[in-house]
């Protein structure tokens, strides 16, 4: 929370492209509302980043987009990506530039199952789900060393280097540990140590160091692979998961499908030293399948509202966002396709404002 009686935060707002715009549009009427009930207010920009922007001007984002973003408290991202811009050309000119200067090299991806969700996995309750993945999101496997060669002849080859550093493994491993005891006091990391002979080595040996100091947390580490069939199959066995970039991007998936899809699964690229803004996004990305049909289940993106308000110092209002969407859950009045229900984005967001107010009044 700010100091005094000045409590109101500017955000910076990019709705991207596809359900990006539709759920953050929902999304703010909720985070709206709730900061009317907790007495601050949020001074929304918008700020038109895109890839329609792209296929207008040449490029994602102004080339002061970073300079223009520094200025505000927190950023608050639908998601990027159209078929008419190759995602690559995309992303790296908007979502992963923002996440590397400014430092948010935690990716904090928390996975629970709802009571009133049903997950996949047969016979798993709310009681068995609960986790968060804790993924890098500045170096790793994300990196633009390597070429293309040879192109266009039988011998082209492309080459793609990872950068793993002791100081990145640490913090991050770090992150997880102080994490963890604020919860399960346990953590498991994610290596691959068995096929990648340079840097997951390392990673593993940087991670036994940072665990070393956490007598209190039990530390365990997994080849990714099998970690991957344990979520599936003993979900109830996990509690904090590090991971490398593309380690965390894939679990984080996996972890939002067994708790049932990707429409509430919310995230925070969080810098922890707040010395750069934090951006808040839902795991899922643009949905080019079923974008601009009003369908979109908007509750990863106000839960990423939700972290973006604790994140700012405003935990009450946070848990208050959280209480009205397990009440939306439980009571399965108002329910998106993607959850067997036929009520449009809108129509969850409406019930969420709803639910926001009782929440207040039951608090
Ligand atoms: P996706 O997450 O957009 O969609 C995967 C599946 O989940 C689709 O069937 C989609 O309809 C469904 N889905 C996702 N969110 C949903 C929601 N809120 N409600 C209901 N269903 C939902 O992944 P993709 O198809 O691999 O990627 C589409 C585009 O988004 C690509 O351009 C990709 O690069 C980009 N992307 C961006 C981000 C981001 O901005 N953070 C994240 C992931 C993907
Ligand atoms: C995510 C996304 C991005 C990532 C893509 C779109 C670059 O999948 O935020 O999970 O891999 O970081
Ligand atoms: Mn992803």
């Amino acid at each position: 929370m700010k100091a005094g009686e000045d409590r109101s935060y500017r955000i910076a707002s990019i709705p991207g492209d596809g359900i990006g715009v539709e759920v953050t549009a929902v999304a703010r009427k909720v985070l709206d509302a709730t900061a009317t009930l907790g007495g601050f207010s949020l001074e929304w920009t918008t700020l038109d980043w895109s890839c329609a922007r792209y296929l207008e001007t040449g490029s994602m984002m102004p080339d002061d987009g970073i300079q223009t973003l520094s200025g505000f408290d927190s950023i608050f991202l639908g998601a990027v990506g159209h078929p008419s811009v190759p995602d690559h050309v995309s992303l790296w000119g908007l979502l992963i530039p923002i996440r590397r200067a400014f430092q948010q090299y935690v990716n904090l991806r928390p996975a629970r199952l709802f009571a009133g969700v049903t997950s996949p996995l047969r016979d798993r309750g709310p009681e068995d789900i609960d986790m968060v993945i804790v993924r890098e999101n500045s170096e790793g496997e994300y990196s633009q060393i390597g070429g293309r060669h040879n192109v266009g002849t039988p011998a082209e080859f492309a080459v793609q280097e990872s950068v793993f550093t002791r100081q990145g493994i640490e913090r991050i491993v770090r992150f997880a540990f102080d994490l963890a005891r604020t919860r399960g006091r346990s953590v498991v990391a994610a290596t691959k140590s068995n096929g990648i002979v340079h840097t997951m080595p390392f990673w593993d040996e940087v991670a036994q160091s940072v665990a070393d100091e956490y007598a209190d947390v039990r530390y365990e580490r997994a080849h990714i692979d099998a970690l991957a069939a344990r979520m599936v199959l003993a979900p109830h066995s996990i509690d904090v998961v590090v991971g490398s970039n593309l380690f965390g991007d894939i679990l984080s998936d996996l972890a939002a499908a067994i708790c049932g899809g990707l429409g509430f699964a919310p995230s925070g690229n969080v810098n922890p030293s707040s010395e750069f803004p934090s951006m808040f996004e839902s795991v899922h990305g643009s949905a080019p399948d079923i974008a601009g049909r009003g369908i979109a289940n908007p509750v990863a993106q106000v839960l990423s509202g939700a972290m973006m308000l604790r994140h700012l110092g405003e935990g009450a209002s946070a848990d208050r966002i959280d209480r009205a969407v397990e009440t939306l859950f439980s009571d399965a009045k108002v329910r998106t396709p993607d959850r067997g229900g036929a009520d449009g984005t809108d129509a969850v967001g409406d019930e969420l404002v709803r639910l926001v107010g009782l929440a207040d009044s039951a608090a």
